[in-house]
């Protein structure tokens, strides 16, 4: 079956429709590497607390969280994987780390090693999953006991994010797109994991309502491929016009919410 990031297109202009200022980018590493070393706090085996963590991330994308990862959890050691050999290409051009290995490989079958990580990120993929039960299994064969995985996520019950005020449509295609939150839990403890936090966290996507129209003229997504062309141009319509009402000199971010829910290996 072709997945959505195959697309060549899609790939392409995933990295600049995806980056978020560095002061977020950072936030949200120091929050993914806070729960590093939380095993042994929560009294399981001391995996999290090894002085150079092995990080995983599935569905890597063009690079931009396992790069940051390498870069702001000390020591860490990271391998992004990825079922696109195209987003893996731009991964490997855009944000290319010594600490940083690339692989192609699926959730539900992961190139690595049984107890190989201590932590395993997974940003905005797991509704791509067809399988999440088989994800979460094998999650819990390539982490180490005490080991946690990070899932950053939308839930369908909290759908809230600014897009959809530009694209009304998005927020039905989306609840049938987006996991619940009980599906997210019961898949991974049925694998083994002890829920240890579900959160909500929030940065800012771009500096500006101006800087988030530019990005969205590219699709940079695939719940765009969803809408008809008839949709999405009189979406860009409405916020094109929308930035054209902000102040030049007081620009406001525009920020995304995410849900957060991390699990921890028994
Ligand atoms: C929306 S992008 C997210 C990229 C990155 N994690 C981020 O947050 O910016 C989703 C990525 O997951 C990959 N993907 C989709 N299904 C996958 C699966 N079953 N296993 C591994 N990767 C998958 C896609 O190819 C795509 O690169």
């Amino acid at each position: 079956m072709k997945r959505a990031y195959d697309d060549e297109r899609l790939a392409r202009s995933y990295e600049s429709g995806n980056e978020m200022p560095d002061e977020a980018l950072r936030a949200w590493v120091g929050l993914i590497g806070s729960y590093v070393g939380s095993a042994a706090a929560s009294g399981a085996s001391a995996s999290g607390d090894r002085p150079a963590p092995d990080v995983l991330e599935v569905g890597s994308g063009t690079g931009m969280f396992a790069a940051a990862m390498a870069q702001w959890i000390d020591g860490a050691n990271v391998l992004g994987v990825d079922a696109s050999e195209a987003m893996l290409s731009e991964a490997r051009r855009h944000h290319p780390h010594p600490a940083v290995r690339y692989a192609h490989g699926t959730a539900e079958s992961l190139p690595a090693a049984d107890d190989a990580f201590d932590l395993a990120l997974l940003s905005r993929v797991i509704h791509h999953f067809p399988d999440r039960a088989a994800a979460a299994r094998e999650l819990a064969r390539v982490l180490r006991p005490g080991g946690t995985v990070v899932v950053r996520t939308t839930f369908k019950e909290r759908l809230d994010a600014v897009v959809y005020d530009y694209w009304p449509p998005l927020r039905a295609t989306d609840a049938l797109r987006f996991p619940a939150m009980d599906d997210v839990t019961a898949a991974f403890t049925a694998a083994g994991f002890d829920v240890r936090e579900i959160r909500s966290f929030t940065q800012p996507v771009t500096r500006s309502l101006r800087d988030y129209h530019a990005r969205m003229t590219t699709q940079p997504q695939s719940k765009f491929d969803l809408l008809t062309p008839a949709q999405f141009s009189s979406g860009l319509d409405r916020l094109a016009a929308a930035a054209d009402r902000e102040p030049y000199d007081d620009p406001a971010p525009v920020d995304e919410r995410y849900d957060v829910a991390v699990f921890t290996l028994r």
